[in-house]
């Protein structure tokens, strides 16, 4: 069982030290940048996602109006950015108990937010798979900000 949680500096250091498959870095970048750039930002919250009290992941969620889609979407949102898995743990169903986990937790804590809003390269077809099965509604817009290519821009809605 996945649960997401706001980190601390034990947890940090973890964070830091997960790693993804070679080719999956184009989609994510590195995590211990990720992290630092999310604890710069004080628009953003740095969360690990924690099984058995281990650290095997790790998003950003980023309250900034224009987060992730590059302007203010139809109602309040939060972004979800460079959300990981732990390389040797994919696959487990981690990734969707720590989705659902997180929109558990943002309706827990941030309950003005109406929309979970995310983009995902569109070759990165596991997790736009992933995405899906948690329920994110693609909006048909393509995102082309992407460094590694045009993206889809996905929501979940919170209430
Ligand atoms: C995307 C990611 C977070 C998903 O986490 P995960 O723990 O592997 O996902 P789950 O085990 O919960 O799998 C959920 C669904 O995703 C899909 N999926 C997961 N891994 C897959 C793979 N290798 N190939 C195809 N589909 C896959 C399946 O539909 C799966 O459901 P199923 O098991 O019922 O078939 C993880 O793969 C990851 O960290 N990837 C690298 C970083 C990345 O791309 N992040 C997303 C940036 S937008």
């Amino acid at each position: 069982m996945s649960v997401a949680c706001v980190l601390d500096e034990t947890m940090a250091a973890a964070v830091r030290e997960l790693r993804v498959g070679e080719d999956q870095y184009r989609y994510v970048g590195d995590t211990a940048f990720n992290l630092a750039d999310s604890l710069r930002d004080p628009m953003s919250e740095a969360m690990a996602v924690l099984d058995d009290d281990r650290v095997v992941g790790f998003y950003r969620l980023d309250f900034a109006p224009n987060a992730v889609a590059g302007r203010p979407m139809h109602a309040p949102s939060v972004g979800l950015r460079a959300f990981v898995i732990e390389h040797d743990q994919q696959g487990r169903g981690l990734g969707t108990q720590a989705m659902v986990a997180c929109c558990a937790d943002l309706r827990r804590r941030h309950p003005d937010r109406a929309l979970l809003v995310l983009t995902v390269n569109c070759n990165n077809h596991p997790a736009i798979a992933a995405y899906r099965k948690v329920g994110f509604v693609d909006t048909g817009e393509l995102y082309q900000g992407g460094s590694a290519g045009p993206q889809h821009l996905m929501y979940f809605p919170l209430h």
